[in-house]
């Protein structure tokens, strides 16, 4: 009985080591924009499109509930610099009808809301529209809405 406890133990702390690590979260909200999540820069701004040995990663989102949708703005760094920047597409499922993208897009702009870049290369949601007011100088630089 006691050999057979002890060998027990033995097996247990044999197996320990051997346990595997967990995949980390992959659920669906993990998928939203919220800090620390790495980001595409999808206009041609010269700080969006040259490489750089880290991907822009959100450091803040500018909204209460820390998780960013289409239409919110993000703080970013990239590049060893913190810019703002707007949220036109994310791989989490939004609202039915809306699209879904294959990375987490942005498009750069200033503290007024101005864009960076002149030219924004991926199609963006046309949900955008009903902020018209508010992103009308982002939607004007679009080329293709989706
Ligand atoms: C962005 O695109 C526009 C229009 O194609 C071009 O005039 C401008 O020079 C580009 N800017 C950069 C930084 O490449
Ligand atoms: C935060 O997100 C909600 C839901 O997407 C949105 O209705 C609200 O306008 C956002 N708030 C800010 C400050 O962006």
């Amino acid at each position: 009985m006691t050999l057979f406890a002890r060998g027990l133990r033995l097996l247990a702390t044999q197996a320990c080591p051997a346990l595997s690590i967990q995949p980390l979260c992959l659920s669906a909200p993990c998928a939203a924009i919220q800090k620390l999540t790495r980001v595409r820069v999808v206009d041609n701004s010269t700080l969006g499109s040259t490489p750089y040995h880290r991907p822009p990663k959100c450091i803040h989102v500018y909204n209460k509930s820390g998780v960013g949708k289409v239409g919110d703005r993000i703080l970013l760094a990239i590049k060893g610099q913190k810019k703002k920047a707007l949220i036109v597409g994310h791989k989490m499922p939004g609202a039915s009808m809306t699209p879904r993208f294959d990375s987490n897009n942005v498009v750069l702009i200033d503290d007024n809301g101005n864009p960076v870049g002149t030219r924004i290369k991926t199609p963006i949601p046309t949900s955008l529209r009903k902020n018209d007011g508010e992103f009308s100088k982002v939607l004007a630089i679009a080329q293709n809405f989706v």
